[in-house]
């Protein structure tokens, strides 16, 4: 089987569950051949049995390349990843992963997905402080400072296991 890891990445965090998986999946006997690429205009996912696709979470939905990325992706088993700010396993990372999905063309074969935490870049943190007063429904208030801060260990170990081991679980269902 041909496999092709594709992501999107601002600040490396996808990239780094990409590559994890990628070298997860260059160990199995049963992939004939696995390429890494980050997705561009000229891509060209024409042979692929598999899509690995990994995302970062924008507004509760695939980033902008991802969104039209999946605008050309038709009759092929697709596996989507992402990271986030947010827990992996709050109702925000749920809905944004199927969002994502349903951006799909119905031709797709949607397989289990992934979704871990990336690092907050603290730009975004200080842009958000500066933006919002204290009272403001968008303001940091010390919880969502202290998500920010608690993203900043992501993805660590756990989640490119998690990750490489998600990958297996796929071609092996
Ligand atoms: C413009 C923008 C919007 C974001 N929106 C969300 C969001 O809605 N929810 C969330 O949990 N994280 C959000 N994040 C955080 C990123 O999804 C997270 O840091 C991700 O790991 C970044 O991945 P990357 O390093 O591959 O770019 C946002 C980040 C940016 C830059």
């Amino acid at each position: 089987m041909k496999i092709l890891v594709s992501y999107s990445s601002l600040t490396g965090n996808t990239k780094k569950v990409a590559t994890a998986i990628y070298n997860e999946l260059l160990l199995h006997s049963e992939v004939n051949r696995v390429d890494l690429l980050p997705i561009t205009n000229s891509i060209n996912i024409g042979d692929y049995d598999y899509i690995f696709h990994g995302f970062w979470v924008d507004k509760e939905n695939a980033d902008p390349k991802s969104k039209k990325y999946f605008s050309i992706i038709q009759n092929k088993k697709i596996a989507l990843f992402a990271t986030l700010g947010a827990l992996a396993d709050s109702p925000h990372a749920h809905k944004s992963m199927q969002k994502a999905g349903l951006l799909l063309d119905e031709s797709n074969t949607l397989l289990p997905t992934f979704i871990c935490r990336g690092k907050i870049d603290p730009i975004l943190t200080e842009r958000r402080r500066k933006k919002y007063p204290i009272g403001h429904k968008q303001a940091l208030t010390p919880e969502r400072e202290a998500l920010h801060i608690s993203s900043h260990k992501h993805p660590n170990k756990d989640d490119l296991k998690n990750a490489r081991e998600w990958a297996i679980s796929v071609l092996r269902q």
